[in-house]
């Protein structure tokens, strides 16, 4: 037995929904590529969007063959340009045109794979086939070479009505008892993601055959968004490094704002010195750690600062504290990160200028950038001119004028 995601994956483009817009910009990329201004598409959004499936039911209806390559199987510059390069540059047998696929180049955003990036840009610049790269988050300051090769294109998250509409098919192929409300409330709890809402389905009915409101709700319950605040009480007012671990599972917010939440309000929580001396300890190592990730990408730090920042802070304090506190957002702090982020974009405008002029962008940063931004404050043509030399994101122009 296939699995529903399997069996009923698309494969033409009408069987694609909520994506029409995204879809004819993509398909009229590939079917009129001659006379494209840029020689790669950039298609980009969340999971399970139908991105992969689009080009997919592209190639299909214009009967184009795929070259796919999956990122994060590419490990190396070599690899990039045996796999592909030699595609580019043999034409294929029976001169059937292709399409090139690199999927989820996020998977190659690291500090060590920037020769990978590289290298892709160089075969965007000289390419007979269009390539069509995605990515959840084509932002990355890593993906600014190929973001100015590439003709961008967002999918969205889809509404939950296109979501019921893939699901309702389902139901009516597999005879699967369903009311249209509980199928809708199923179709609304993934957040636009239509592959996670086809395996909640499936998940839900593989014994019985039949969508009850109990089943969604009890799944409902499973997965529900917890809010923060609810996180850090369990961390703090429990010392059973069991109840605290999971904590963090159902949150939305990320690492960073997470580390910040307890920072903030760690010494409101514990009063001895001791339990806060022990649980700052704790923290710092997480901070060390995710620093760590941040530089060499060691994913899997995550799982010990995940324990470090729920079990290990539950665990500092000898009992439990039984005073009421209001957990805050983090102000101070908050401030810090953004000046943190401010600094992040001075260094892609440095990394745009070291591309352009060879050099390094430590030197930008020091000897060029405030050179610059002074003549970008002061000078109207010269302001238009690098905006434009350099492609400059409005944030960017924000930020040297600031
Ligand atoms: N817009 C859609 N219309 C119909 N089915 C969809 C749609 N989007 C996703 N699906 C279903 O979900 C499956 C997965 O979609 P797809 O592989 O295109 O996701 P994706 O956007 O590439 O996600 P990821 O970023 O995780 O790779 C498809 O095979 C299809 O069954
Ligand atoms: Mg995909």
């Amino acid at each position: 037995m296939l699995p529903f995601t399997i069996k009923y994956r698309t494969r033409k483009i009408n069987d694609i929904v909520g994506q029409d817009i995204a879809i004819k910009k993509l398909k009229n990329f590939v079917a009129d590529f001659k006379r494209q201004r840029k020689n790669a598409a950039f298609v980009y959004g969340p999971s399970g969007v139908g991105k992969t499936a689009s080009v997919h039911a592209i190639a299909n209806e214009l009967n184009l063959e795929i070259l796919e390559v999956n990122a994060s199987d590419v490990r190396n510059t070599e690899q990039i340009n045996s796999l592909i390069g030699s595609a580019v540059f043999q034409r294929s047998l029976f001169f059937r045109s292709k399409i090139i696929l690199l999927d989820e180049i996020d998977g190659i955003s690291g500090a060590e794979d920037r020769g990978c990036l590289q290298a892709i840009a160089k075969l965007i610049e000289k390419n007979p086939f269009p390539i069509i790269l995605t990515a959840a988050n084509p932002w990355s300051h890593n993906f600014s070479a190929l973001r100015r090769k590439s003709e961008l294109i967002e999918f969205a998250p889809l509404d939950y009505l296109p979501i019921f509409k893939i699901l309702k098919k389902i139901c009516e192929n597999e005879g699967i008892k369903h009311e249209d409300d509980i199928l809708k409330g199923l179709a609304r709890r993934t957040g636009g993601d239509a592959r996670a809402a086809i395996n909640d389905l499936e998940t839900l009915t593989i014994d019985t055959k039949e969508l009850t409101k109990k089943s969604l709700e009890e799944l409902s319950e499973r997965n529900k968004e917890e809010s923060i605040i609810n996180a850090l009480f369990k961390i703090f007012k429990t010392t059973d490094a069991n109840v605290a671990i999971t904590a963090f599972d159902n949150v939305k917010e990320n690492l960073d704002e997470q580390l910040l939440w307890i920072d903030e309000n760690l010494p409101y929580e514990y009063k001895k010195p001791e339990d806060l001396a022990n649980a700052y300890d704790k923290l710092s190592k997480a901070d060390i750690f995710s620093r760590r990730i941040k530089r060499w990408q060691h994913y899997r730090f995550l799982i010990y600062i995940n324990a470090l920042i729920t079990a290990g802070i539950a665990v500092s304090k000898k009992e439990r504290y039984y005073h009421h506190v209001q957990y805050k957002p983090t102000g101070k702090l908050l401030k810090l990160w953004w000046a943190k982020q401010k600094s992040m974009k001075k260094k892609a405008i440095a990394e745009k200028i070291a591309e352009k002029t060879h050099s390094s962008i430590k030197g930008i940063i020091k000897d060029t950038l405030p050179y610059l931004q002074e003549a970008f404050k002061r000078n109207k043509k010269f302001r238009e001119e690098l905006t434009e030399e350099l492609e400059l994101s409005r944030e960017e122009v924000e930020w040297m004028v600031k």
